[in-house]
Protein backbone atom coordinates (compact mmCIF):
# COMPACT_ATOMS: atom_id res chain seq x y z
CA UNK A 1 0.00 0.00 0.00
CA UNK A 2 3.10 2.36 0.45
CA UNK A 3 3.43 2.47 -3.25
CA UNK A 4 0.26 4.34 -3.68
CA UNK A 5 1.97 7.07 -2.06
CA UNK A 6 2.14 10.35 -4.66
CA UNK A 7 -0.90 8.80 -6.89
CA UNK A 8 -4.05 9.89 -7.61
CA UNK A 9 -7.08 7.99 -5.99
CA UNK A 10 -7.49 6.01 -9.12
CA UNK A 11 -4.55 4.02 -7.84
CA UNK A 12 -6.64 2.95 -4.75
CA UNK A 13 -8.90 0.08 -4.72
CA UNK A 14 -12.56 0.74 -3.19
CA UNK A 15 -14.04 0.79 -0.58
CA UNK A 16 -11.97 2.72 1.02
CA UNK A 17 -11.61 5.55 3.23
CA UNK A 18 -10.30 9.08 2.20
CA UNK A 19 -9.30 12.09 4.56
CA UNK A 20 -8.94 15.29 2.19
CA UNK A 21 -6.24 17.05 4.77
CA UNK A 22 -7.42 20.74 3.51
CA UNK A 23 -10.11 19.93 4.66
CA UNK A 24 -9.01 18.88 8.00
CA UNK A 25 -6.23 21.88 7.96
CA UNK A 26 -9.47 24.21 7.67
CA UNK A 27 -11.25 22.78 10.22
CA UNK A 28 -8.93 22.74 12.61
CA UNK A 29 -7.51 26.68 11.71
CA UNK A 30 -11.36 27.29 12.33
CA UNK A 31 -11.36 26.02 15.51
CA UNK A 32 -8.20 27.35 16.54
CA UNK A 33 -9.05 31.14 15.32
CA UNK A 34 -11.99 30.92 17.94
CA UNK A 35 -9.81 29.30 20.46
CA UNK A 36 -7.33 32.16 20.34
CA UNK A 37 -10.28 34.70 19.91
CA UNK A 38 -11.59 34.14 23.64
CA UNK A 39 -8.27 31.93 25.01
CA UNK A 40 -9.47 28.56 26.01
CA UNK A 41 -8.05 24.82 25.99
CA UNK A 42 -8.72 22.68 23.12
CA UNK A 43 -8.46 19.15 23.50
CA UNK A 44 -9.44 16.67 20.71
CA UNK A 45 -11.78 13.67 21.13
CA UNK A 46 -9.81 10.80 20.28
CA UNK A 47 -12.94 8.44 19.82
CA UNK A 48 -13.73 10.42 16.21
CA UNK A 49 -10.34 9.55 14.59
CA UNK A 50 -9.28 6.58 16.27
CA UNK A 51 -6.00 6.57 13.89
CA UNK A 52 -2.78 7.31 15.62
CA UNK A 53 -1.39 8.93 12.17
CA UNK A 54 -4.03 11.24 11.91
CA UNK A 55 -3.60 12.35 15.63
CA UNK A 56 0.12 12.79 15.16
CA UNK A 57 -1.28 15.05 12.00
CA UNK A 58 -3.12 17.02 14.74
CA UNK A 59 -0.43 17.86 17.06
CA UNK A 60 2.21 18.80 14.34
CA UNK A 61 -0.61 21.58 13.44
CA UNK A 62 -0.80 22.87 17.10
CA UNK A 63 -3.16 20.33 19.04
CA UNK A 64 -1.64 19.63 22.35
CA UNK A 65 -3.82 17.24 24.00
CA UNK A 66 -6.55 14.77 23.50
CA UNK A 67 -9.56 13.09 25.43
CA UNK A 68 -10.79 9.85 24.24
CA UNK A 69 -13.44 7.11 25.86
CA UNK A 70 -11.99 3.98 26.09
CA UNK A 71 -8.83 2.67 27.36
CA UNK A 72 -7.45 0.77 24.20
CA UNK A 73 -8.15 4.47 22.49
CA UNK A 74 -5.81 6.07 25.15
CA UNK A 75 -3.04 3.71 24.67
CA UNK A 76 -3.44 4.13 20.89
CA UNK A 77 -2.60 8.18 22.06
CA UNK A 78 0.33 6.66 24.15
CA UNK A 79 2.07 4.72 21.86
CA UNK A 80 1.98 7.51 19.47
CA UNK A 81 4.24 9.75 21.65
CA UNK A 82 0.90 11.47 22.57
CA UNK A 83 1.71 11.85 26.38
CA UNK A 84 -1.40 14.23 27.16
CA UNK A 85 -4.85 12.12 27.81
CA UNK A 86 -8.14 12.32 29.23
CA UNK A 87 -10.00 9.51 29.30
CA UNK A 88 -13.40 11.25 29.44
CA UNK A 89 -15.39 8.11 30.61
CA UNK A 90 -15.58 6.02 33.77
CA UNK A 91 -12.72 3.06 34.24
CA UNK A 92 -14.43 0.38 35.89
CA UNK A 93 -13.11 -3.04 37.42
CA UNK A 94 -10.03 -4.42 38.05
CA UNK A 95 -8.72 -5.27 34.90
CA UNK A 96 -9.32 -2.16 33.54
CA UNK A 97 -7.75 -0.21 36.88
CA UNK A 98 -4.71 -2.20 36.41
CA UNK A 99 -4.38 -1.34 32.60
CA UNK A 100 -5.08 2.16 33.71
CA UNK A 101 -2.47 2.20 36.44
CA UNK A 102 0.28 0.79 34.09
CA UNK A 103 -0.63 3.45 31.56
CA UNK A 104 -0.29 6.17 34.00
CA UNK A 105 3.03 4.96 34.23
CA UNK A 106 4.20 6.09 30.95
CA UNK A 107 2.09 9.35 30.56
CA UNK A 108 -0.10 12.02 32.10
CA UNK A 109 -3.49 10.48 32.16
CA UNK A 110 -6.55 11.73 33.32
CA UNK A 111 -9.86 9.50 34.13
CA UNK A 112 -13.11 10.86 34.92
CA UNK A 113 -15.13 9.28 38.03
CA UNK A 114 -18.80 9.16 39.46
CA UNK A 115 -18.89 6.58 42.07
CA UNK A 116 -17.17 6.41 45.12
CA UNK A 117 -16.46 2.80 45.61
CA UNK A 118 -14.72 3.59 42.00
CA UNK A 119 -12.53 6.43 43.26
CA UNK A 120 -11.14 4.12 46.14
CA UNK A 121 -10.68 1.25 43.94
CA UNK A 122 -8.72 3.73 41.28
CA UNK A 123 -6.97 4.68 44.00
CA UNK A 124 -6.07 1.73 45.17
CA UNK A 125 -4.94 0.27 41.33
CA UNK A 126 -2.62 3.60 41.38
CA UNK A 127 -0.91 3.09 44.36
CA UNK A 128 -0.28 -0.46 43.80
CA UNK A 129 1.89 0.60 40.21
CA UNK A 130 3.43 3.09 42.30
CA UNK A 131 1.90 6.22 39.98
CA UNK A 132 -0.75 8.84 40.41
CA UNK A 133 -3.32 9.97 38.11
CA UNK A 134 -5.75 12.74 37.40
CA UNK A 135 -9.16 12.74 38.49
CA UNK A 136 -12.29 14.64 37.08
CA UNK A 137 -15.71 14.56 38.52
CA UNK A 138 -17.92 14.14 35.88
CA UNK A 139 -21.20 16.22 36.60
CA UNK A 140 -24.44 15.45 35.13
CA UNK A 141 -25.40 18.69 33.34
CA UNK A 142 -28.59 17.48 31.71
CA UNK A 143 -27.72 14.67 29.45
CA UNK A 144 -29.04 11.79 32.09
CA UNK A 145 -26.02 9.20 31.02
CA UNK A 146 -23.13 8.82 33.63
CA UNK A 147 -21.79 11.41 36.34
CA UNK A 148 -23.44 12.99 39.33
CA UNK A 149 -25.67 15.56 40.05
CA UNK A 150 -23.90 19.20 40.79
CA UNK A 151 -23.38 20.53 43.75
CA UNK A 152 -23.51 18.80 47.04
CA UNK A 153 -23.19 15.34 45.69
CA UNK A 154 -20.07 16.52 43.38
CA UNK A 155 -18.52 18.44 46.09
CA UNK A 156 -18.52 15.35 48.09
CA UNK A 157 -17.00 13.12 45.79
CA UNK A 158 -14.39 16.23 45.03
CA UNK A 159 -13.30 16.24 49.05
CA UNK A 160 -13.28 12.14 48.79
CA UNK A 161 -10.45 12.45 45.25
CA UNK A 162 -8.67 15.28 47.27
CA UNK A 163 -7.99 13.22 50.12
CA UNK A 164 -7.58 9.83 48.60
CA UNK A 165 -3.56 8.84 47.95
CA UNK A 166 -2.14 8.74 44.49
CA UNK A 167 -4.99 10.82 42.86
CA UNK A 168 -4.83 14.17 42.11
CA UNK A 169 -8.16 15.93 41.86
CA UNK A 170 -8.28 18.14 38.83
CA UNK A 171 -11.87 19.33 38.70
CA UNK A 172 -15.11 18.85 36.69
CA UNK A 173 -15.88 17.37 33.47
CA UNK A 174 -19.56 18.22 32.28
CA UNK A 175 -20.90 17.15 28.71
CA UNK A 176 -23.55 18.06 27.14
CA UNK A 177 -24.09 15.36 24.65
CA UNK A 178 -27.96 15.66 24.59
CA UNK A 179 -27.61 19.45 22.86
CA UNK A 180 -24.93 18.38 20.24
CA UNK A 181 -27.90 17.78 17.24
CA UNK A 182 -30.54 20.06 18.49
CA UNK A 183 -31.68 21.70 15.16
CA UNK A 184 -33.24 25.28 16.47
CA UNK A 185 -29.48 26.37 17.62
CA UNK A 186 -31.90 29.34 20.19
CA UNK A 187 -32.89 26.08 22.08
CA UNK A 188 -29.56 24.25 21.60
CA UNK A 189 -27.72 28.03 23.48
CA UNK A 190 -30.47 28.38 25.87
CA UNK A 191 -29.79 24.80 27.69
CA UNK A 192 -26.12 24.88 26.93
CA UNK A 193 -26.00 28.09 28.92
CA UNK A 194 -28.61 26.50 31.32
CA UNK A 195 -26.25 23.07 32.21
CA UNK A 196 -22.88 25.81 31.91
CA UNK A 197 -24.26 27.75 34.69
CA UNK A 198 -24.62 24.49 36.98
CA UNK A 199 -21.08 23.22 36.57
CA UNK A 200 -19.42 26.73 36.95
CA UNK A 201 -22.11 27.17 40.01
CA UNK A 202 -20.69 23.94 41.37
CA UNK A 203 -17.11 24.66 40.29
CA UNK A 204 -18.02 27.92 43.03
CA UNK A 205 -18.93 25.94 45.66
CA UNK A 206 -16.07 23.87 45.70
CA UNK A 207 -13.92 26.70 45.33
CA UNK A 208 -15.64 28.25 48.42
CA UNK A 209 -15.48 24.61 50.46
CA UNK A 210 -11.55 25.08 49.82
CA UNK A 211 -11.33 22.25 47.08
CA UNK A 212 -9.53 23.66 44.43
CA UNK A 213 -10.66 23.59 40.85
CA UNK A 214 -8.28 23.56 38.15
CA UNK A 215 -10.48 22.18 35.01
CA UNK A 216 -13.55 22.55 33.61
CA UNK A 217 -14.38 20.81 30.55
CA UNK A 218 -16.93 20.15 28.09
CA UNK A 219 -18.57 20.76 25.00
CA UNK A 220 -18.88 19.08 21.44
CA UNK A 221 -18.70 20.27 18.19
CA UNK A 222 -22.57 21.36 18.33
CA UNK A 223 -21.81 23.24 21.74
CA UNK A 224 -18.29 24.71 21.94
CA UNK A 225 -19.44 27.89 20.38
CA UNK A 226 -21.68 28.26 23.26
CA UNK A 227 -19.13 26.84 26.06
CA UNK A 228 -15.79 28.77 24.88
CA UNK A 229 -17.06 31.96 25.84
CA UNK A 230 -18.09 30.61 29.25
CA UNK A 231 -16.50 32.38 32.58
CA UNK A 232 -15.44 29.75 34.22
CA UNK A 233 -14.99 27.16 31.90
CA UNK A 234 -11.72 26.23 30.78
CA UNK A 235 -11.20 23.73 28.09
CA UNK A 236 -13.48 22.51 25.63
CA UNK A 237 -13.20 18.94 23.90
CA UNK A 238 -15.04 18.06 20.31
CA UNK A 239 -13.61 15.68 18.15
CA UNK A 240 -16.37 15.70 15.03
CA UNK A 241 -15.62 18.93 13.99
CA UNK A 242 -11.79 17.32 12.69
CA UNK A 243 -13.45 14.90 10.28
CA UNK A 244 -17.43 15.77 10.28
CA UNK A 245 -19.47 14.28 8.31
CA UNK A 246 -23.09 14.77 6.91
CA UNK A 247 -25.44 14.97 9.56
CA UNK A 248 -23.02 17.93 11.49
CA UNK A 249 -22.15 19.56 8.63
CA UNK A 250 -26.35 20.53 8.44
CA UNK A 251 -26.00 22.18 11.70
CA UNK A 252 -22.39 23.55 11.49
CA UNK A 253 -21.36 24.24 8.06
CA UNK A 254 -18.19 26.05 9.14
CA UNK A 255 -16.85 22.61 9.65
CA UNK A 256 -16.69 20.70 6.15
CA UNK A 257 -16.56 17.06 5.24
CA UNK A 258 -13.11 15.49 5.25
CA UNK A 259 -14.21 11.63 5.42
CA UNK A 260 -15.60 10.06 2.49
CA UNK A 261 -15.53 6.37 1.49
CA UNK A 262 -13.96 5.91 -1.95
CA UNK A 263 -16.76 3.81 -3.65
CA UNK A 264 -17.04 1.74 -7.18
CA UNK A 265 -19.95 1.93 -8.95
CA UNK A 266 -20.81 -2.24 -9.38
CA UNK A 267 -24.41 -1.94 -11.21
CA UNK A 268 -26.55 0.14 -13.51
CA UNK A 269 -29.97 0.80 -13.94
CA UNK A 270 -32.26 3.52 -15.43
CA UNK A 271 -33.20 4.71 -12.13
CA UNK A 272 -30.40 3.94 -10.08
CA UNK A 273 -26.82 2.54 -9.53
CA UNK A 274 -25.37 0.58 -6.55
CA UNK A 275 -21.87 1.05 -5.37
CA UNK A 276 -19.52 -1.42 -3.62
CA UNK A 277 -19.41 0.05 0.47
CA UNK A 278 -22.47 -0.64 1.97
CA UNK A 279 -23.39 -0.78 6.12
CA UNK A 280 -20.36 -2.53 6.69
CA UNK A 281 -18.16 0.48 5.45
CA UNK A 282 -20.41 2.82 6.00
CA UNK A 283 -22.54 3.78 9.46
CA UNK A 284 -26.36 3.98 8.82
CA UNK A 285 -26.99 4.65 12.81
CA UNK A 286 -27.56 8.61 11.49
CA UNK A 287 -29.48 7.79 8.66
CA UNK A 288 -28.50 7.16 5.15
CA UNK A 289 -25.08 9.22 3.97
CA UNK A 290 -25.00 11.27 0.79
CA UNK A 291 -23.07 11.09 -2.56
CA UNK A 292 -20.03 13.53 -2.79
CA UNK A 293 -21.00 16.47 -5.23
CA UNK A 294 -24.17 15.06 -6.28
CA UNK A 295 -27.12 17.08 -4.60
CA UNK A 296 -29.52 14.76 -7.11
CA UNK A 297 -28.82 11.62 -5.53
CA UNK A 298 -30.23 9.92 -3.33
CA UNK A 299 -29.16 6.86 -1.28
CA UNK A 300 -32.32 4.56 -0.25
CA UNK A 301 -30.72 1.77 1.17
CA UNK A 302 -27.65 0.42 2.52
CA UNK A 303 -27.32 -3.26 2.89
CA UNK A 304 -24.13 -4.88 4.36
CA UNK A 305 -22.23 -5.06 0.66
CA UNK A 306 -24.10 -2.25 -1.42
CA UNK A 307 -24.81 1.13 -1.38
CA UNK A 308 -28.40 2.01 -3.88
CA UNK A 309 -28.33 5.63 -5.08
CA UNK A 310 -31.33 6.83 -6.80
CA UNK A 311 -31.33 9.33 -9.42
CA UNK A 312 -33.48 8.89 -12.81
CA UNK A 313 -30.79 10.83 -14.70
CA UNK A 314 -27.75 9.38 -13.25
CA UNK A 315 -25.14 8.97 -15.93
CA UNK A 316 -22.86 6.76 -13.98
CA UNK A 317 -21.45 3.06 -15.50
CA UNK A 318 -20.38 -0.12 -14.07
CA UNK A 319 -16.72 1.05 -13.04
CA UNK A 320 -17.50 4.74 -12.06
CA UNK A 321 -15.55 6.35 -8.79
CA UNK A 322 -18.16 8.11 -6.67
CA UNK A 323 -17.26 9.47 -2.91
CA UNK A 324 -20.29 8.84 -0.12
CA UNK A 325 -19.97 11.06 2.79
CA UNK A 326 -21.14 9.63 5.93
CA UNK A 327 -23.88 10.61 8.37
CA UNK A 328 -21.64 9.76 11.45
CA UNK A 329 -18.23 9.81 11.01
CA UNK A 330 -16.98 8.73 14.00
CA UNK A 331 -18.82 5.67 13.91
CA UNK A 332 -17.95 5.30 9.79
CA UNK A 333 -14.21 5.62 11.37
CA UNK A 334 -14.99 2.57 14.07
CA UNK A 335 -15.29 0.22 10.25
CA UNK A 336 -12.07 0.36 8.51
CA UNK A 337 -8.75 -0.74 9.20
CA UNK A 338 -6.82 2.22 7.40
CA UNK A 339 -7.42 5.19 5.75
CA UNK A 340 -6.05 7.25 3.36
CA UNK A 341 -4.91 10.64 3.34
CA UNK A 342 -5.34 13.04 0.51
CA UNK A 343 -4.26 16.25 -0.47
CA UNK A 344 -5.18 18.07 -3.72
CA UNK A 345 -6.00 14.66 -5.10
CA UNK A 346 -2.95 12.70 -4.77
CA UNK A 347 -2.18 10.42 -1.32
CA UNK A 348 -0.27 11.41 0.96
CA UNK A 349 0.13 9.00 3.74
CA UNK A 350 -1.78 5.60 4.70
CA UNK A 351 -2.70 5.45 8.40
CA UNK A 352 -4.11 2.48 10.03
CA UNK A 353 -6.56 3.11 11.93
CA UNK A 354 -5.36 1.41 15.27
CA UNK A 355 -8.29 1.51 17.64
CA UNK A 356 -11.16 0.56 14.99
CA UNK A 357 -13.60 -2.19 15.93
CA UNK A 358 -11.97 -1.92 19.47
CA UNK A 359 -14.68 -1.40 22.67
CA UNK A 360 -12.30 -2.06 25.56
C1 LIG B 1 -17.57 13.16 26.83
C2 LIG B 1 -17.56 13.68 25.43
N1 LIG B 1 -16.94 14.85 25.18
C3 LIG B 1 -16.89 15.36 23.94
C4 LIG B 1 -17.48 14.72 22.86
C5 LIG B 1 -17.26 15.31 21.49
O1 LIG B 1 -18.38 15.59 20.80
P1 LIG B 1 -18.41 15.86 19.22
O2 LIG B 1 -18.00 14.60 18.56
O3 LIG B 1 -19.81 16.19 19.04
O4 LIG B 1 -17.48 16.96 18.93
C6 LIG B 1 -18.15 13.50 23.09
C7 LIG B 1 -18.82 12.81 21.99
O5 LIG B 1 -19.45 11.80 22.09
C8 LIG B 1 -18.19 12.96 24.40
O6 LIG B 1 -18.80 11.80 24.68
Amino acid sequence: MESVIGQSLEALDTPQAIIDLDVVDANLNTLLDKCRKHPIDLRVHFKSLKCGGLARYLTARGVQSFLCAKLNEAEVLVDHGILDVFIANQIVGPIKLRRLAELATRAKLRVCVDDRNNVAALGAAVLAAQTSVGVLVEVDIGMARCGVEPGEPTLELGRQIARTPGLRFLGLQGYDGHLQMLQDVDERRRLCLKGMEQLVATRRLLEAEGVPVDVVTGAGTGTLEFVSTYEGVTEIQPGSFVLMDSAYNCLQPEYRCALSILSTVISCRPEWYVTDAGSKAISKDFGMPVVQGRPHDQIDRLSEEHTRVLNARHGKCVGDRVAIIPTHGCATMNLHRQCVAVRNGRVEGVWPIEASGRYD
